[in-house]
């Protein structure tokens, strides 16, 4: 089975932790690698069919790229499509806890679908993302929402912050590409060469 007719099966008998009903288009997906800019290591959350992946490993040539998924068939998919990445198959809050997780200046690109997520795997995700971030100064997220407000609440209060860099209304349906990043550090998005819209 294609990893998109897995999605499409998934999106309707795990629709809270799937989030969607079809994969990224590929607009979105070149729009959230290229906010990806300056990463020296690149862990994307919630990979799923691979289509930010695809996009990440085009315009990240030769950056180490490690895929979280939730679903092992999917995991499973992403592995044999892009063999020269790591691909984990786990809870992207595991993964983030582990300490040797991205030493270097790591960039987070996640398609978790914080707003339909069960509660319990909300915070855990969003607070270890936190965590992660605040541990890492350097570091920073970059994740889309389909509706243009703040992906997740932040709860460690002002040491970090959150940016709209960019509205996709070629994706189905439109979607808004977020920022969270150390309050301090220089934001990601004011090095993006095409911050805006994109059609
Ligand atoms: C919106 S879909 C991914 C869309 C993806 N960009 C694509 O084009 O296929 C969200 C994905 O996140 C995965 N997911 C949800 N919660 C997760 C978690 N806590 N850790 C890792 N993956 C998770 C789901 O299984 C699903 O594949």
């Amino acid at each position: 089975m294609s990893s998109t007719n897995a999605f499409v099966i998934l999106a309707f008998s795990r629709h809270r932790t799937v989030g969607a009903i079809l994969p990224s288009s590929r607009r979105l997906a070149d729009a959230m690698a290229r906010a990806a800019v300056g990463a020296q290591h690149l862990i994307e959350l919630g990979a799923g069919t691979g289509a930010i992946t695809a996009a990440l490993c085009r315009c990240h040539p030769g950056v180490p790229i490690l895929a979280v998924e939730l679903e092992t068939k999917l995991a499973q998919c992403l592995r044999e499509r892009f063999p020269m990445i790591e691909v984990r198959a786990a809870a992207a809050h595991a993964v983030l806890r582990e300490p040797h997780r991205g030493s270097v200046a790591a960039v987070l690109v996640s398609s978790l679908p914080f707003r339909s997520l069960p509660p319990r795997l909300r915070n855990r995700s969003s607070v270890a993302i936190e965590r992660y971030l605040i541990e890492r100064p350097a570091s920073r997220l970059v994740q889309y929402t389909y509706l243009p407000r703040e992906p997740f609440r932040l709860r460690f209060g002002e040491s970090l912050r959150w940016r709209r860099l960019q509205s996709v209304w070629g994706n189905v349906p439109p979607a808004w590409i977020w920022e969270l990043s150390s309050s301090h550090a220089e934001s990601g998005g004011s090095r993006l060469p095409m911050a805006g819209n994109a059609k």
